[in-house]
């Protein structure tokens, strides 16, 4: 079995519930305030370790007290965390989120993430069968330095390119498989796209990314499921019907899920189909990295 390596963020999450979002300028009044483990990467390796992969985590957290409580919180999910350095003088990444209708705002200040350097990823041994997965939480330089030295092994790249972005053809040219939504892919490849578009336009735009006939392409259509591009070929995969109540964080479980069964041999077809129920029990919780699901909980969903 392979390993999942996460080169990632790691937040603390001050999520305030509302009935609606503020407009500019506008207060109101709101429910609760909770303090949830997040951050793009933790997120991902929880998801990972959690569906039973072998996880480890590159990543900062701040000399600080949400530091020591993601420390804990992540050791409890089964992350290694032998790789994540404490950082002094700086504090431990945070994302400021309101929630409303189960839609969500993020402000994230990234604190110790900032500093998470190519020194940093120079330390595992990475294999063929290996699953070197990052994101945009982290500076773009380390994630290239890490891309090069897991596709010097033989592992698989998974690209996460969220929060949206620019990144050169670099970067882009070291990824095996990109899962984005569509305001990323948007960005990327330079056209207005919405979450109500058809198919067929995220399929013109994805095949616009340059490398885009090498890379499995993976644009998640959040209710409406994922849509897959495999060497050019196209297929959606439908959207669970569930109720959501907080969609945070279900860009990640499906990347960790994904990444985990990769990682177990499986093929991406059956992958994919696994992220995607993943996906939506995550959806059906509050909090960001406590709401990825166990093996057992997916399986119950794909035999439902
Ligand atoms: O993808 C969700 C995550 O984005 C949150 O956990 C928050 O920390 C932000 O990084």
């Amino acid at each position: 079995m392979g390993r999942v390596f996460v080169a990632g963020s790691i937040n603390m999450d001050v999520v305030a519930t509302a009935d609606r979002h503020p407009k500019v300028g506008e207060t109101v009044a709101g429910q609760a305030v909770h303090y949830f483990p997040g951050g793009k990467g933790a997120n991902q390796a929880v998801a990972a370790a959690k569906l039973g992969a072998p996880s480890t985590l590159i990543g900062r957290l701040g000399a600080d007290a949400f530091g020591q409580q993601l420390r804990q919180f992540l050791t409890a999910q089964g992350v290694d965390l032998a790789l994540v350095k404490d950082t002094a003088d700086v504090h431990t990444g945070t994302a400021v989120i309101t929630i409303a209708n189960a839609d969500n705002t993020i402000v994230v200040v990234p604190g110790a993430n900032a500093l998470v350097s190519a020194d940093d990823i120079a330390v595992p041994t990475l294999a063929k069968g290996d699953i070197a997965v990052s994101q945009f939480e982290i500076p773009q330089p380390t994630i290239v330095a890490f891309f090069k030295r897991a596709r010097a092994a033989g592992a698989t790249t998974i690209l996460n390119p969220a929060p949206a972005i620019a990144c050169g053809p670099e970067l882009l040219d070291l990824v095996d498989i990109l899962v984005l939504n569509e305001t990323e892919l948007g960005l990327l490849a330079q056209t207005e796209l919405h979450d109500t578009d058809d198919p067929s336009r995220f399929v013109e735009a994805a095949l616009r990314l340059p490398t885009a006939s090498d890379k499995i392409i993976c644009v998640t259509l959040g209710k409406r499921g994922v849509l897959a591009i495999v060497r050019g070929e196209p297929t959606l995969i439908a959207g669970r019907a569930v109720k959501a109540v907080d969609t945070t964080g279900a860009g990640d479980c499906f990347v960790g899920a994904l990444a985990a069964q990769l990682a177990r041999g499986e093929t991406i077809g059956d992958a994919l189909e696994y992220a995607n129920a993943a996906a939506s029990i995550c959806v059906q919780r509050m909090g960001a990295a406590p709401s990825m699901p166990t093996a057992a909980e997916v399986a119950t969903v794909l035999s439902s």
